[in-house]
């Protein structure tokens, strides 16, 4: 095995964000120690934390320093405390400003359940067998990156926000979806309403434009309607949903629910391949969970293994956390919010303990007899 060395910026955040960090840190330090590899954490302030330190949700230190590094591990942002700020000055904002400025413009999100979690769904088991489908969401545009505006006060107030999108950054990221689904089941939804939005018609056009440069896959077109349903009547159909910015924030929680929980799913956005990518779980902070010691580490142990994949290259290492997640779930341990009649819910901190555990009895295992999974 080559030792890799690798700098992982850690933006733990607001709420239950520094909790869930902390256990995929701790993961990532023991992959390191066992593959001997050497990662180094550094650690930025970020959203309503850095707001109330600094005054800004993104400081110039924490860019520069996600800059530096070679992936991003986020927790969460956002919070009460920060509700009545202005939109420009929310912890959100500093999210936005770091996606533009890193240039992430893809945003993966893998819909997958685990074998021993097919019980916490809220679909009934034979709707939701077979569903394992990825959303490939464009980060960078449309309504979020548009010009917002507000006018007037009280009975003459009036907002409007902008959706806008260009034919080129459709098209970069319908590429990424084309080349994600070629090495999957070979079929892309793309998502729009395109009967509707002059922008879900360029999307349309130019999505099925690229499609033709991707002969092996099939591509389909849905409005978004019409998608909202099909994932909760037939998640199995599915392989990669590509869709805009806003359409993909809204489906991604939607099936991300199907899974049993929104703690369980992680997401990575990423843009040019030397750039680093940015690994969060989609959940949100969480207050009244926050200091509790309950939340669920999964999504964000997930966005660590998917860093290992996708950033580092590391398949057997984020295996080998994955298989020892799914022993400590297979032996009916859970977090509060993924337990079942019957389950042992444990604290967060015991329940990565259990995972630390696992690691440390399959490191046991293979050193008689190898890593060969
Ligand atoms: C997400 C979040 C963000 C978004 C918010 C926090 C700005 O909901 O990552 O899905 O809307 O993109
Ligand atoms: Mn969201």
């Amino acid at each position: 095995m080559s030792r890799v060395r690798k700098t992982i910026a850690v933006l733990a955040g607001d709420g239950i964000g520094p909790e869930v960090t902390g256990a995929a840190v701790r993961l990532l330090g023991d992959c390191a120690a066992v593959f001997e590899h050497d990662f180094e954490f550094r650690e930025f302030a970020f959203g309503g934390a850095a707001i109330d330190r600094f005054g800004t949700p993104l400081p110039e230190e924490t860019l520069a320093g996600c800059r530096s590094c070679d992936a991003i591990l986020l927790g969460a942002i956002g919070g009460p405390s920060w509700d009545s700020v202005s939109l420009e000055k929310r912890p959100e904002a500093g999210l936005l400003r770091l996606r533009k400025q890193l240039g992430l413009y893809i945003n993966l999100r893998p819909i997958q359940l685990r074998s021993s979690l097919q019980g916490i769904s809220p679909l009934r088991r034979d709707r939701i067998s077979g569903c394992d489908f990825e959303i490939v969401r464009e980060l960078a545009g449309d309504i979020y990156f548009g010009e917002h505006e507000q006018r007037g006060e009280g009975e003459d107030a009036s907002a409007r926000d902008v959706a806008y999108y260009t034919a080129t950054e459709i098209e970069r990221v319908a590429r990424y979806a084309f080349e994600r689904a070629d090495a999957r089941n070979r079929h892309v939804t793309s998502v729009d309403k395109a009967n509707v939005l002059a922008t879900s018609a360029l999307w349309r056009n130019t999505v099925t434009r690229v499609a033709r440069q991707y002969p092996s896959v099939t591509l389909e077109h849905l409005y978004v309607d019409n998608a909202a349903m099909q994932i909760l009547l037939r998640p199995a159909q599915f392989d990669v949903i590509l869709t805009g910015n806003l359409f993909g924030d809204i489906l991604s929680d939607e099936a991300a629910a199907l899974a049993g929980s929104i703690g369980l799913i992680p997401s990575m956005s990423r843009g040019a391949a030397n750039e680093p990518a940015l690994y969060e779980p989609i959940h949100g902070s969480a207050p009244s969970l926050a200091g509790k010691d309950v939340a669920c580490p999964l999504g964000a142990i997930f966005s660590a293994t998917l860093l290992l994949r996708e950033s580092f290259g590391l398949e057997i290492e984020a295996q080998w956390i994955e298989s020892a997640v799914d022993r400590v779930l297979d032996h009916g341990y859970r977090t509060m919010d993924i337990a079942e009649s019957g389950s042992r819910v444990l604290r967060s901190s015991e329940f990565t303990a259990q995972i630390c555990g696992e690691l440390h009895e399959s490191l046991v295992h293979s050193e008689r007899y190898g890593w060969g999974v």
